[in-house]
């Protein structure tokens, strides 16, 4: 069976994230999610985290040098024989032309690019109750996906907070720097015949299904 290596393209909020973990539990891919090793880099206070705090705050992408060494790094270390998901990158057009770079020096392609296609209200309203665990950064939402006990995450009884950038203004500048920077790549991938359009303002089990039969269908094209 040939390796499925995905890209998860889609304005903030779109569900990427909580769909990224159940596929990478359904098919055993590697999750390379840019946010979380962004705030996880912020957190250690590393070299990276101090030249991206700024921007992650302030819901501006951070500049494409930083993002794209901090990638390849991570394909170059990688498992080269599992498939991958790349949640939140590429998201400018030398993003994704490194991105390509990359595979091409690997020996390795995508399998599809996952667009998340949803409305801005519905963004709105899952940003703004999002709630995340102070530990494990697992995600809730007030009124989608509440957590057993209220504030607290249901796999270790941690705090759950808002993210610092799920605030309005943060996140219309965030949705500003999406309809800019990174919309563009829908015709890029598009061009490429890779992009599959999913419908992301239905539930998430109903998100999965049509993920879990888009990506049927993309294997049984690969092999005709
Ligand atoms: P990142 O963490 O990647 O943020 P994002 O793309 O804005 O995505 P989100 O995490 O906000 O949303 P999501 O689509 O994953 O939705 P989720 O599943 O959580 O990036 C943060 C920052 O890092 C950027 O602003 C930038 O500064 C920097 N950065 C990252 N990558 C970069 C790059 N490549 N280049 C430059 N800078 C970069 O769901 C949201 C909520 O909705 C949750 O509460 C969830 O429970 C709920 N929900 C999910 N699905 C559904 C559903 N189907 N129905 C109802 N509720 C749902």
């Amino acid at each position: 069976m040939p390796q499925l290596n995905l890209v998860l393209l889609g304005p903030p909020g779109a569900g990427k994230g909580t769909q990224a973990l159940r596929l990478s539990d359904d098919f055993g891919l590697q999750y390379i999610g840019t946010g979380d090793m962004l705030r996880e880099a912020v957190s250690n206070g590393s070299e990276l985290g101090k030249s991206a705090r700024e921007y992650i705050q302030g819901g501006k992408l951070v500049p494409d040098e930083l993002i794209c060494k901090m990638i390849i790094e991570r394909l170059e270390e990688g498992d080269p024989d599992a498939g991958f998901i790349l949640d939140g990158f590429p998201r400018t057009q030398p993003q994704a032309e490194a991105l390509n770079r990359e595979l091409e020096h690997l020996g390795r392609s995508l399998t599809a690019t996952l667009l998340f296609d949803v409305d801005e209200a519905e963004v709105l309203t899952r940003l703004s109750g999002r709630r995340v665990c102070v530990k494990s950064g697992h995600n809730y939402h007030v009124k989608y996906n509440k957590p057993k006990h209220e504030g607290r995450c249901d796999l270790d009884g941690s705090r759950l907070v808002q993210r610092e950038d799920d605030q309005e203004d943060k996140v219309r500048t965030r949705l500003e720097e999406y309809r800019e920077k990174t919309e563009p790549l829908i015709g890029y991938y598009e061009e490429k015949g890779l992009l599959r359009k999913i419908d992301a303002g239905r539930s998430a089990d109903e998100v999965r299904d049509q993920i879990r039969a888009t990506l049927a269908m993309a294997r049984l094209e690969e092999q005709v």
